[in-house]
């Protein structure tokens, strides 16, 4: 059996030895914060499962969720010519990330011998102008849809529902379910009822769950399974992240190392959190990191009660693309950063370049080398350029890009978030901000149950328009 390796986790850059006493972290630094970390460690160990914590079992309890994918996932694959998932924030950042990372990364665009499997898109979004587009491409007949949302109320997942079974309908009658496929919560919202009406064959988000922690369940795994990926390697890549952050020692946990180190750095004023990988193929991890991180440290009060309005601004950039966008503002700009790149060790491809400008010395030294060695030496000197200039930096390094090494990639983010979120002593799990902008929406719309929301709207302060121009 082929051994699979752990992805690394190298933090030298977070500290002072390399960046410098000023901005870098001590050792001293690292061990007073052990205490802390200790604590957030056991609060996760203890919680696992429970509450809003149902997440850290799924690499564990679904052998039945996955038979039952893996069968549907076949049939669709049998008979769709595009699979399309209408769902946003964490009900769509997974599927596309895990699409982007594991599939060819021109799918669409493959011939169907090629592809072996639909044609995938991700509808996360409620502009008018990105669904009539969609409609001009579709071809209904082999086209299933799969609908997402954990709350099944969230308006913009549930109006692309209502605008595609509505078309569905008219083309097919009583037969329009068989192209819908729901994923929501098994007891809650509106969504499961409408399934249960509709007779849509339904896949449960299973209790503690909530949306940016669901990739690992029906959410994420249908959707891959759809796309021909191996969801139970990614499973595995997840036990195999778990296991090695029982422990509450940083020499041997990963993700409670960089939780720690984020703490620490977020006192120092590091507020922004960039992620960077060097890779095409994970570019959409940076977005999932983006609201996993965001949605989930950024918060008003404490578990106490108390006004602390927490939280490191996630940014997503791409190596090398951004060091010819956003690398002079980290390198030079305010000491208020840590860039994480994700570098890869064995690119599935090796493209080589080729001479072609002997003349030219200074274009001629790229020739015989590697766009592999080209990708990997940009990542080394922007680790250098920005260590040089005491910029706190890490690296997680994967052997390749696989579903075993996603799996591990994102439970490590996952378990990342709740050790912080623990030192921080936040509830991580909840997002009454999101909450305030839907509950908005639906006053606006004229939502029953929200005239007092809708009251509160209309008697907010007006716009004046001495502060309009144009
Ligand atoms: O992480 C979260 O809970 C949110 O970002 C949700 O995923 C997002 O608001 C979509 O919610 P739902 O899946 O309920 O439609």
């Amino acid at each position: 059996m082929k051994k699979v390796e752990n992805i690394r986790f190298d933090y030298n850059n977070m500290m002072s030895t390399y960046v410098g006493k000023e901005q870098g972290i001590t050792d001293k630094e690292l061990s007073a914060i052990k205490p802390l970390a200790k604590q957030a460690h056991a609060f996760v160990k203890e919680n696992r499962g429970t509450g809003m914590m149902g997440w850290t079992e799924l690499a564990y309890n679904q052998k039945d969720i996955v038979a039952d994918i893996q069968a549907t996932a076949k049939i669709v694959r049998r008979n769709a010519d595009a699979f399309v998932v209408l769902g946003i924030g964490g009900s769509a950042l997974g599927p596309m990330a895990v699409f982007q990372a594991l599939c060819h990364l021109r799918h669409n665009e493959l011939k169907k011998s090629k592809r072996k499997a639909p044609k995938f898109y991700v509808e996360d979004n409620v502009d008018p102008e990105r669904m009539a587009s969609l409609f001009d491409i579709l071809d209904l007949d082999k086209t299933v849809f799969n609908v997402i949302t954990k709350s099944g109320s969230t308006s913009e997942t549930m109006s692309q529902y209502l605008i595609i079974m509505n078309m569905l309908k008219e083309k097919y009658g009583d037969k329009a379910n068989e192209h819908i496929i729901a994923t929501t919560d098994a007891k809650n919202g509106n969504l499961i009822k409408i399934a249960k009406k509709e007779k849509l064959k339904t896949f449960y988000i299973p209790d503690g769950v909530g949306g940016r922690f669901s990739e690992i369940c029906p959410v994420g795994l249908f959707p891959a399974a759809v796309l021909g990926i191996d969801i139970k390697e990614i499973l595995k890549g997840c036990a195999q992240m778990d296991k090695l952050c029982r422990k509450a020692d940083f020499a041997t946990n990963p993700a409670l190392v960089a939780a720690a180190l984020q703490y620490i750095a977020i006192g120092k004023g590091k507020n922004i959190s960039v992620m960077m990988p060097y890779a095409d193929s994970l570019k959409l991890m940076a977005d999932w990191y983006c609201q996993l991180w965001g949605e989930s440290l950024g918060k008003a009060i404490n578990n106490k009660g108390e006004k602390v309005n927490v939280g490191q601004t996630p940014v997503k950039a791409l190596g090398v693309t951004d060091q010819h966008s956003q690398v002079q503002l980290y390198t030079e700009g305010p000491f208020d950063k840590v860039t994480t790149f994700i570098g890869v060790d064995k690119y599935r491809a090796e493209v080589t370049i080729p001479g072609g400008a002997e003349d030219f010395p200074n274009v001629s030294f790229l020739s015989g080398h590697t766009m592999n060695e080209l990708i990997t030496c940009e990542m080394l000197a922007t680790e250098y350029a920005l260590t040089k200039n005491n910029r706190l930096n890490n690296i997680i390094m994967l052997p390749e890009v696989n579903a075993n090494t996603i799996g591990q990639l994102m439970f490590f983010f996952m378990l990342e978030t709740a050790y912080i979120g623990a030192m921080f002593d936040i509830n991580t799990f909840n997002q009454p901000g999101v909450e305030e902008g839907k509950n908005a929406t639906y006053a606006l719309l004229g939502r029953a149950g929200y005239e007092e929301k809708a009251n509160e709207l209309n008697s907010r302060a007006q716009k004046s328009k001495a502060y309009i121009v144009g």
